[in-house]
């Protein structure tokens, strides 16, 4: 029986071997792991990439975020609004640095935080004065946190809009869309540009991945670019003086080097991700499914999703992955169970009902096999055998 891989990582490193390997000798020749060249070097392609001043390279997408939240100064007392729907780390960051994860429903379609939903929210649980935001039990509304699930822009101008109304810090969760755009009026701006930071993760399987942990944060606040730079490195300015308190969230040397060679081929990594989903959307349209929606295509071209994964809605999901996996077609649900329901965080008083969107997506959404080494002939058993299940 022909496998279908719902990802594979080893074709990518088969054409990349002979390159990676010379820089990744040339990193262990300098013996310098940690920060250096290599890393800035990466800092300021990614930066430019992005539009933004400053890129601050970090040792996972999840201490990208964690060192955001502290150099903001978020912290006990303070509340944090963000999406249901999303990978752990998206909630767990706010939890860590002592303040309050504040969950808004997701929009059916994008997968994204609801804008209607936030105001509703903003509207109805919070109160604004000269002190700032504040919810009913009296704690301090700080930020905002979209996130660009599977590539694709939150409504970044409806977003920027209301957080300058209430004053609140936009901060984007961009782990999976690095180079994603969003329109701008004739203009586009790049994923993680337009809020006061935001972050990517390079964790393996993403868009760009390291080989290892890797995240990076982008600014263009000078300030808080420079508070990064220091509390990524223990707070420590000058060397083993503190007047901080920061972590260890420091990318290493190996990673740079691999993120910038592979860097030179994410767009055209991009563009063959765009060129499978549309093969998808074009040949499986009219079955039972909900398929990705394209809303910035027109004028962002390809760039308006970059397709980190291509997620169907399908009511049967469970039955439709059982017969995919058994006739060798890997697919994975990104995510099975939304971030209110998690156990660990019960002690925030949510209840299953509580975000309806976000409960019905986790029991519908699919994600079929997209990365750019899959072959045509792959893509045409997915094809075959997603038909074949709905012709049933
Ligand atoms: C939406 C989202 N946020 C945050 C993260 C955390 O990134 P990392 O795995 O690099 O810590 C990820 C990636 O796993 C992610 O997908």
């Amino acid at each position: 029986m022909i496998k279908v891989p719902f990802f594979d990582l080893h074709r990518q490193f088969q054409t990349l071997r002979t390159e990676i390997l010379a820089d990744l000798a040339q990193v262990c020749e300098s013996q310098a792991f940690i920060l250096g060249p290599k890393v800035a070097e990466l800092e300021e392609r990614i930066a430019v990439f992005t539009g933004t001043k400053f890129g601050i390279g970090t040792s996972s997408g999840t201490d990208a975020e964690l060192l955001i939240l502290m150099a903001l100064g978020i912290g006990p007392g303070d509340a944090v609004i963000t999406t249901p729907f999303t990978f752990f780390a998206t909630a767990s960051t706010i939890v860590r640095v002592g303040a309050k994860p504040l969950f808004v429903d997701i929009d059916p379609e994008t997968f994204s935080l609801s804008v209607p939903k936030l105001e509703e929210f903003l509207k109805t649980e919070c109160v604004a004065n000269e002190s700032g935001v504040r919810t009913r039990d009296g704690l301090n509304v700080r930020a905002v946190i979209p996130v660009h699930l599977f590539g694709l822009c939150s409504d970044l101008a409806e977003l920027g809009r209301l957080c300058d109304e209430w004053k609140l810090t936009l901060v984007e969760d961009a782990a999976q869309a690095l180079g994603a755009l969003f329109p701008n009026g004739d203009r586009h701006v790049a994923a993680g540009s337009v809020g006061a930071a935001g972050f990517f993760s390079f964790y393996p399987t993403k868009n760009l991945g390291a080989f290892g942990d890797a995240g990076l944060v982008v600014t263009s606040d000078s300030d808080l670019a420079k508070k990064m730079q220091i509390m990524r490195n223990h707070g420590m300015d000058p060397k083993y003086y503190h007047e901080v308190i920061g972590g260890n969230f420091r990318m290493d040397a190996l990673q740079a080097a691999v993120l910038s060679r592979k860097f030179g081929y994410l767009e055209n990594w991009s563009k063959r991700r765009w060129s499978i989903a549309q093969r998808y959307q074009g040949e499986l349209a009219g079955l039972r499914i909900g398929l990705p929606v394209e809303p910035y295509h027109e004028s962002c071209g390809w760039r308006g999703h970059i397709y980190h994964q291509f997620v169907i809605r399908a009511p049967q999901r469970d039955q439709l992955r059982a017969v995919l996996n058994e006739q060798g077609v890997g697919t994975e649900i990104y995510y099975p169970l939304p971030l209110h329901q998690q156990r660990c965080f019960q002690n925030l008083g949510y209840r299953t009902g509580d975000f309806p969107v976000a409960e019905q997506t986790a029991k519908e959404c699919l994600a079929l096999p997209i990365f750019p080494e899959l072959t045509d002939d792959e893509q045409a058993l997915v094809i075959l055998r997603i038909r074949e299940f709905f012709a049933r």
